[in-house]
């Protein structure tokens, strides 16, 4: 071994390990200068074969080049670990034992499952779902639904007014209207839709909420078939026989007019803060049409009955999921809607 040769050798090992682009190339490089039969091994072993006075000398440069190799390559891990950013060598690296991350799925909000529930049920019981406008014109909202002028009655809906003479429907019951104009009886067809009034708003009430309005015409129908349906209708809502009542009410647009009450599903009817200790929750308003809508909308009214129903969305989720505050549903509140 001569100076040279070292030289050389050491010119080719700063290349190899330059050139080594992972781990495994880098231990390769060291397996074939710092191994037990590597370079620096083998000029250590050939010390002997040499004169004395050149013993020392190249000894003290095989030492040399081996703190250089080593240096070298701890420099190159170094860089390697640093340019994959995962501490494993050049290439990419999956830790395949990590915990995964869980993906936030999105959902439905509370009240769209509440209304797509409440649709299939009426679907299955030949309802027809039907839209109307959320901005209406004062005839549909009232006059047409028998509702006059300056009747007490039009103060029972607090009505937001636009400045162009038109509102904001106080309820779904114009489309009753809109939709007898273009179609003759026999039908059945649900409304579900979104509501505003002018109403200061607490845990019970909010100024816009959802309201789903039912109306079959046809030439015998009965408070009777009412009854059948909406008890049908709540059964499978609640998943179990619920008991109702209807009670002597008025709307101007049906005649007789009921309020429908429903056994409260918290209590079974004993009494509890849910219903107010009365075992029974108030449901909707309801009764049969009164003729004279009919002759708004254009149909002759001899012959027809119909019974009509308006039920609020709001109530009937927060009952099934036992909610107890109307306004969390557009409160944006991620800890409220995440638990549906
Ligand atoms: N539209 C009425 C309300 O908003 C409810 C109703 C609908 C009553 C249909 C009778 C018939 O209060």
């Amino acid at each position: 071994m001569t100076e040279t040769n070292l030289e050389s050798l050491k010119i080719e090992a700063k290349k190899e390990i330059e050139n080594s682009f992972d781990l495994g190339q880098i231990g390769e490089v060291f397996r074939k200068y710092l191994g037990k039969q590597g370079e620096i091994a083998r000029i250590l072993r050939s010390l002997d074969s040499l004169p004395k006075e050149k013993r020392a000398e190249i000894g003290k440069q095989a030492n040399d080049f081996k703190n250089f190799i080593n240096l070298k390559i701890e420099e190159k891990i170094k860089e390697l670990k640093e340019k994959s950013g995962k501490g494993s060598g050049g290439k990419e690296w999956i830790d395949i034992t990590a915990p995964g991350k869980k993906p936030s799925v999105g959902h439905l909000h509370p009240l769209t499952l509440i209304r797509r529930k409440t649709e299939e049920i009426f679907q299955t019981m030949g309802f027809s779902t039907i839209e109307g406008p959320e901005i209406e014109s004062v005839w549909y909202n009232f006059d047409a639904l028998n509702i006059p002028k300056d009747h007490p009655a039009r103060d029972a809906w607090d009505t937001f007014y636009l400045k162009d003479g038109m509102l904001l429907r106080a309820h779904t019951s114009p489309v009753q209207i809109r939709f007898m104009e273009k179609n003759n009886p026999p039908f059945r067809i649900i409304v579900p839709g979104r509501i505003f009034r002018h109403e200061a708003t607490d845990p019970s009430h909010e100024f816009d909420f959802y309201q789903l309005e039912g109306l079959m015409v046809g030439e015998d129908i009965s408070a009777a078939n009412f009854k059948a349906v909406i008890q049908e209708f709540y059964r499978r809502f609640f998943g179990k026989p619920v008991k109702i009542r209807l009670i002597p009410s008025f709307f101007p647009f049906t005649e007789p007019s009921f309020q429908v009450d429903m056994s409260c599903v918290n209590c079974s009817g004993k009494g509890c803060p849910a219903c107010k200790r009365t075992g029974w929750l108030e449901m909707m308003g309801a009764g049969m049409v009164h003729p004279n809508v009919f002759k708004y909308a254009g149909l002759n009214p001899k012959g027809l009955t119909g019974f009509a129903f308006g039920m609020g969305l709001d109530r009937l989720a927060m009952m099934k999921y036992k909610i107890n505050n109307i306004r969390l549903f557009h409160s944006g509140d991620l800890r409220f809607l995440q638990q549906f």
